[in-house]
């Protein structure tokens, strides 16, 4: 592949700014400068430096966040700004989308990529990939409303009621509840059809895929191969 190419591809610009920039001694290849665009490049072992920070090549981005209260899921955010701008403009470039999208308010694990395949994957309904929640709720938890939540609720708009695939007490006003599908404001309406409504709500999991704890709100990392094994894990997975 064209070192120009290689750059196109992981975002850097057209292929004209591509160009210009290796011309102009400002791209680094396996640590080495180089400024013929033309340069036949390795995909499968290129480390690109710009502006003093190193691309691992990647075809395909897969990328974790956890996203901060206050951000839209959206490219053409209405009232706050969006997750999008928390990304590097290599990420935006090449057309990463949000893997699902949390409400504003909501905080936690937020998946980008530009795999199509892997899109779908995760958020069809029929592959049952778990999304795990915890809920801060209005009212005291009861028996009866966890109950209802593991039979199944009746939402507006559905043909049939949606059960949880898990929902347990964390003391307090506090539930985990684990979905299989993500449906719009599910938590929300589900937790509202019990009798409740959510004050606060963070995603802490998908498939086997734990939000690291290390990892601060407004940041995001790379998704390597064994954290993708762990995300498509069928339900029920190692966080359950
Ligand atoms: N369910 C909701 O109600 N909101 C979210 O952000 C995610 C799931």
């Amino acid at each position: 592949m064209k070192l120009y190419r290689a750059l196109q591809s992981q975002g850097f610009g057209s292929r004209k700014a591509c160009m210009a920039q290796v011309r102009m001694g400002e791209v680094a290849v396996n640590g080495v400068v180089c400024d013929d665009p033309e340069t036949e490049v390795d995909p499968a072992q290129l480390e690109l430096t710009l502006d003093g920070v190193s691309w691992l090549y990647r075809e395909k981005a897969y990328v974790l966040m956890h996203k901060p209260a206050g951000y839209e899921c959206s490219h053409h955010p209405r009232h706050h700004p969006s997750v999008f701008a928390l990304l590097p403009p290599p990420l935006v470039q090449r057309g990463v989308q949000c893997v699902g999208r949390l409400d504003q308010d909501t905080t936690g694990l937020l998946l980008f990529s530009d795999d199509g395949q892997f899109i779908h994957r995760m958020t069809s309904p029929k592959k049952g990939i778990a999304k795990v929640y915890r809920a801060d709720c209005a009212e005291q938890l009861d028996d009866a409303m966890l109950e209802a939540l593991r039979r199944g609720v009746q939402l507006n708009d559905e043909p049939a009621p949606i059960a949880a695939l898990a929902c347990e007490a964390l003391g307090g006003r506090s539930l985990r509840l684990t979905l299989g599908e993500g449906k719009y404001h599910q938590v929300k309406r589900m937790i509202a059809a019990a009798g409740n409504r959510v004050e606060s709500l963070h995603r802490e999991a998908i498939g086997g895929q734990v939000l690291p704890a290390s990892l601060p709100a407004g940041a995001w990392r790379w998704l390597e191969a064994g954290d993708l094994t762990r995300l498509e894990q069928p339900w029920p997975s190692a966080t359950s």
